[in-house]
């Protein structure tokens, strides 16, 4: 935080429409400035929790699940719009890597983290319609099951869901696997991989000709067979978060109104307006962090880049309702007005509340993941 701050204060001094575009045109003339850029774009990415950039070859596509997702949790500038949606701070993605012609799976799960919770695996599978419809079939359901692998030798196998599909249907169906997943997460080699099986309601196997899921080898990317991930990373904190985003008033939207009450003519407050010249008083004003102008619009599919705003002005005497002041604060204002000790400043105008964003992105094994960060956006700003 106290780094988005500071880049608030560097930034707002060089340019009109603040944005990070600063390090690109700035910090690129020697030798010592490029390391600051480097050095301040490695930090971005950790406050994105990552060590590198992921490195992505050619343009790829989304799956429209992680797109609708994405809109669903956060609005254009990638603000969360329902911090409920969630349980966790992470949706991972994955496509199947073994393209067989059978119904069976293996996704590679290497890029979750041990230490990521998982709360929810889901498979999800996209249902053609039967080959074949004229002609008449006397099964109306099937029971669809689908089993992890345990032993490619014994054929050993562990059902994990089960569920009746109507034969005739077409579109995603969503089968919940997550204690099978959080065992490959702790044993990698223990992944051998997932096989659905489709029976009549009597438990006769089913032609497959007839009940039909789309495979990454035949069909088209985006009915391919896909994981999803539910998960949280342990880094979502609760400090300054407002539950509901749309709590804005005061000092989020409008400049400031002129502080409470008539100006006063006393001394006191002449040399205050001296200290402070023209200050206006303390208010949000906007910092757009563009993704594109920091290098990294290859890899993160959405936002472009958000406003993260910043908080700027000062905190004269008398500290007005607008100004959001915490009780210290006001406290403090008032020492400082009747300087009856010295060395006391004004109060700061600092962010009172924020928001979390949400970023849809590739990562290194170019899966696309949702990964909400907390704090990232001023939601309004207070002398404190
Ligand atoms: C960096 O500075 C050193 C000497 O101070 C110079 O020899 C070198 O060419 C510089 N490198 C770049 C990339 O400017
Ligand atoms: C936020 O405001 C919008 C419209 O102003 C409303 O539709 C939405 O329900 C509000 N969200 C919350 C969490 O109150
Ligand atoms: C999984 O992907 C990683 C790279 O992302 C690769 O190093 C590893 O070999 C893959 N594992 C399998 C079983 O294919």
């Amino acid at each position: 935080m106290l780094f988005l701050i500071s880049f608030a204060a560097l930034v707002s001094a060089v340019a009109a429409r603040p944005s990070l575009n600063f390090l690109e045109n700035h910090f690129t003339a020697d030798n010592e400035s490029e390391e600051v850029r480097s050095e301040a774009i490695k930090r971005l990415l950790e406050v994105f929790g990552m060590d590198d950039p992921p490195a992505i070859h050619g343009h790829k596509q989304a799956p429209q699940y992680m797109l609708d997702l994405y809109n669903t949790v956060a609005d254009v500038d990638g603000v969360t719009k329902d911090p409920y949606i969630l349980e966790g701070n992470t949706v991972r993605s994955f496509f199947d890597k073994l393209h067989s012609e059978q119904v069976e799976f293996r996704f590679n799960l290497s890029t979750v983290a041990m230490t990521e919770k998982i709360l929810t695996a889901e498979l999800h599978l996209f249902k053609l319609r039967p080959q074949g419809t004229t002609t008449f079939h006397r099964h109306h359901f099937c029971q669809v099951s689908v089993y992890q692998l345990l032993d490619t030798s014994t054929h050993e196998k562990k059902l994990l869901s089960s569920r009746l599909i109507p034969v005739h249907s077409t579109g995603w169906e969503v089968f919940t696997i997550t204690q099978a997943v959080r065992s490959w997460v702790v044993d990698e080699s223990s992944n051998l991989g997932l096989h659905v099986v489709v029976r009549t309601l009597g438990g006769s196997q089913m032609d497959m000709k007839m009940i039909r899921f789309a495979s990454g080898r035949n069909h088209h990317q985006s009915k391919q067979p896909m994981l999803v991930l539910f998960t949280d990373d342990g880094r979502r904190s609760t400090s300054l978060e407002s539950i509901d985003p749309n709590d804005t008033e005061a000092t989020s939207t409008l400049p400031q109104a002129p502080m409470s009450g008539p100006p006063s003519r006393t001394a006191r407050s002449l040399d205050y307006s001296e200290e402070e010249g023209t200050s206006s008083p303390c208010q949000r004003l906007p910092l757009y962090v563009d993704f594109e102008e920091i290098g990294w619009s290859g890899w993160i599919v959405s936002p472009r880049g958000y406003n993260a705003y910043h908080c700027k002005g000062s905190c004269p005497f008398p500290l007005g309702q607008n100004m959001r002041p915490s009780n210290h604060a006001t406290v403090q204002s008032i020492i400082n007005a009747l300087k009856l000790i010295k060395g006391i400043d004004t109060p700061c105008c600092v962010p009172d509340k924020l928001f979390s964003i949400n970023l849809l992105y590739f990562d290194d094994a170019e899966n696309v993941v949702l990964k909400q960060y907390n704090d990232m956006v001023a939601g309004s700003c207070g002398c404190q």
